[in-house]
Parts: structure tokens; C-alpha cells; sequence
């Protein structure tokens, strides 16, 4: 086996696919061939058998605890990534007659919307939209009566964060695909949380939909079967082969986080890390953040160079300091470190000193 210390491993700000806990990798390196004494890898081996059963409870039961779910909630293990959800959200929870609220936030939750006016009846809750979305709204607006109240916990291109849930609002639905697992989460009115893996939890190919069991009854019969949430939740996520290798890889980086000492410890990790690029934005300078300070995400940090010009040439530099995958998302430029569980403090402290630099020969 190669020796791991002599491999090259960039800084990767990537925001998806992202950053894994390197001892996450060299644990799954270690086992690729023979899964503890299988003679298998897991990408070999039978859906079916026990030696994966282990597997796929050991992922459902790690998230069972490290988010505090009750057995009012289904966790599923699906594929498809959150886009589908924006399917099968409305298909199986907005009944005929009712419609439900969307907060707009961004892109994502702009897509959300479009599917589920697709599906059925929708209204917009909140949006911050005129300010080119650079907060979460605090004007809300939610119907009482509405099936659900659906928001994006996490902005992973416009860089906010919702800093806590509203309350007032009929069960929410949160798209929480890049912050997942990266703080607590309070569960009050939560009605349901997906996810795609690829940020803070494993390899692309895995989507977590958690779901409270009382909006299972409200599912319209005749659905396509592996869009209706209940053929999975009756069959242990195992209705037909799951994404196998990616539920293992999320149960090793479930394991890591338990380790750590879970979703508090996260939280204070990652608010550490984030104040490390947010205090340097503060400074000036050359720098300035694109979103509001009560807004800012502690996952993807939005920033442009007061003279913008100067981006490609922060990018190419950064990117010959091994600093990459930090070029804001298309449709909006600028910068974006996206700085998920995985990212480690030492990488971001290599960030910060290379802003300074870059600053000293370039501001
Ligand atoms: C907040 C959010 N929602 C949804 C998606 C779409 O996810 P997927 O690619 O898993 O369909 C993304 C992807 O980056 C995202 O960041």
C-alpha cells in the first residue's frame, strides 16, 4: 500500500463534491480489498447479505443519534441527489386542494420551487430576491394552512445560512444539503430534512431523505413505486440496491463526527474555522463579503476583491499555493471557500495567510 504521508493532498475548498476527513479515506483505502475479513470490497458484495446490513443500520443508526431523532422520523437512504427531492417533495407531501410555502433564498430554492409548481399548487413565503439574495429574509410570510414550509438551511452559492428555524409555520421541509451534520439541528416542526451526500457526509451517488411518519399518510396513492417515499420506508431503504459504497464512506464520516464528539462539536469547529476568513473580510482592505453579517453561512464564505479584475489572478496564485477549487459558483463569480466538516483548521489558516499575502503584494 502506498504510504499516505508522501501523497500530495491539496487544500479543497471545493463546494461540492467536497473535502472528506482524510482518516475517512486512508480507512476506507485500508479496506477496500477485504472489508474486515470478507475477502470483499464493499463495492463487491451483495446488497443482501449481513455484512452489509451492518453497513447500511450502521449509517441510519449513527444519524439517528447524531441528530437526535426520535422513532417519529423515517431516515431513507435514496439516490437521485436533492434535485429529485424537489420531485418527489410535492409529489408525495402537497396534497390536491393545498398548497404549500417556499422561502427564496437562491438558486436552489428557486429550483425547488419549480419543480413543485410543477406538481401542484405553491406560494412564495419570503424572498430575498431584491437584494440579489444576499440574506435570509426576515420578513415571513407563512400560511397557517399550508401542506409544508419549504426552505434551504444552507445557500451554498449565494454563501447564507438560516442562524435558527422560524416558528409559525406549518411542518418544515428543509433542503439542508450543505449543512447537514454540521451543527445541531432543533427539530421542533421539522416534518422533514434531505440531503444530498457530497458535501458534509460522503461521496455523490447517496441522498438522505429524513421524514416524520405522520406525513406518510398524506402520500396520494399511485405514485411511481420508487418515488413514493413508502416503498423505501417499508423495506429498510433496501427495496432495491442502494448506493452501496457511498453509505459506507457516510457511515465512516458519521463515525469520524461521533468521535469528534458530535454536532456541538462541529458547530464550535466550524464557527472557528469560518471566523478565521470572516474576521479577515472584516479587515477590508482588498476584500470585501457579499452577504450580510447576520446572514453569513459558516459553510460557504461569498467574497469578491474590491477591484475584480484582480479574481483570476487571486484564483491562478491561490491555486499555485495548492488553494483550489475556490472560484465562486458561475452564475454569481467572485470567490467561494466552501469550508465543510471535513475542511481542516490548518488549511484554512493557509487560506487566511494567503489572503494576507496576496493583499500585501497585490493591494
Ligand atoms: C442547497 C442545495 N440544494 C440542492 C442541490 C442539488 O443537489 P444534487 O446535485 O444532489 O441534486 C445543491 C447542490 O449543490 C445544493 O447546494
Amino acid at each position: 500500500m502506498p504510504d499516505s504521508s508522501a501523497i500530495r493532498r491539496v487544500h479543497n475548498f471545493s463546494a461540492g463534491p467536497a473535502t472528506l476527513p482524510k482518516s475517512v479515506l486512508e480507512r476506507a483505502q485500508a479496506e477496500l480489498l477485504d472489508y474486515r475479513g470478507s475477502g470483499q470490497s464493499v463495492m463487491e458484495m451483495s446488497h443482501r447479505s449481513p455484512v452489509y446490513d451492518g453497513i447500511h443500520r450502521g449509517l441510519i443508526d449513527s444519524l439517528r443519534r447524531l441528530l437526535g431523532l426520535s422513532a417519529e422520523y423515517e431516515v431513507l437512504l435514496l439516490q437521485g441527489g436533492a434535485s429529485l427531492q424537489f420531485s418527489m417533495v410535492p409529489m408525495n407531501l402537497l396534497p390536491a386542494g393545498q398548497s404549500a410555502d417556499y422561502v427564496i433564498t437562491g438558486t436552489w430554492s428557486k429550483k425547488a420551487l419549480a419543480e413543485a409548481e410543477k406538481v401542484g399548487s405553491v406560494r412564495v413565503a419570503g424572498t430575498s430576491a431584491p437584494t440579489s439574495f444576499d440574506r435570509i429574509p426576515n420578513a415571513l410570510d407563512p400560511d397557517p394552512e399550508a401542506a409544508y414550509f419549504h426552505l434551504t438551511t444552507n445557500n451554498t452559492i449565494a454563501g447564507t445560512q438560516w442562524a435558527r428555524l422560524p416558528s409559525g409555520t406549518a411542518p418544515l421541509i428543509l433542503d439542508a444539503s450543505s449543512d447537514i451534520l454540521s451543527r445541531p439541528l432543533d427539530l421542533t416542526n421539522v416534518g422533514m430534512i434531505y440531503a444530498g451526500a457530497q458535501k458534509n457526509l460522503g461521496p455523490a451517488g447517496l441522498t438522505l431523505a429524513i421524514v416524520r411518519r405522520d406525513l406518510l399518510d398524506r402520500i396520494p396513492d399511485g405514485l411511481p413505486t420508487m418515488l413514493d417515499y413508502r416503498t423505501q420506508a417499508g423495506k429498510g431503504s433496501l427495496y432495491n440496491t442502494p448506493p452501496c459504497w457511498a453509505i459506507y464512506v457516510a457511515g465512516l464520516a458519521c463515525e469520524w463526527i461521533e468521535g469528534l464528539g458530535g454536532l456541538e462539536a462541529m458547530e464550535t469547529r466550524n464557527r472557528g474555522k469560518a471566523d478565521l476568513i470572516y474576521s479577515r473580510l472584516d479587515r477590508g482592505g482588498i476584500y470585501r463579503g457579499t452577504v450580510q453579517t447576520e446572514s453569513r453561512s459558516l459553510m460557504n464564505i461569498t467574497f469578491r476583491l474590491t477591484d475584480t479584475t484582480l479574481e483570476p489572478r487571486f484564483l491562478e496564485e491561490a491555486a499555485d499555493a495548492d488553494l483550489v477549487n475556490l472560484k465562486g459558483h458561475r452564475s454569481v463569480g467572485g470567490i467561494r471557500a466552501s469550508l465543510y466538516n471535513a475542511m481542516p483548521n490548518s488549511s484554512v489558516k493557509e487560506l487566511a495567510s494567503f489572503m494576507d499575502d496576496f493583499e500585501r503584494s497585490h493591494g
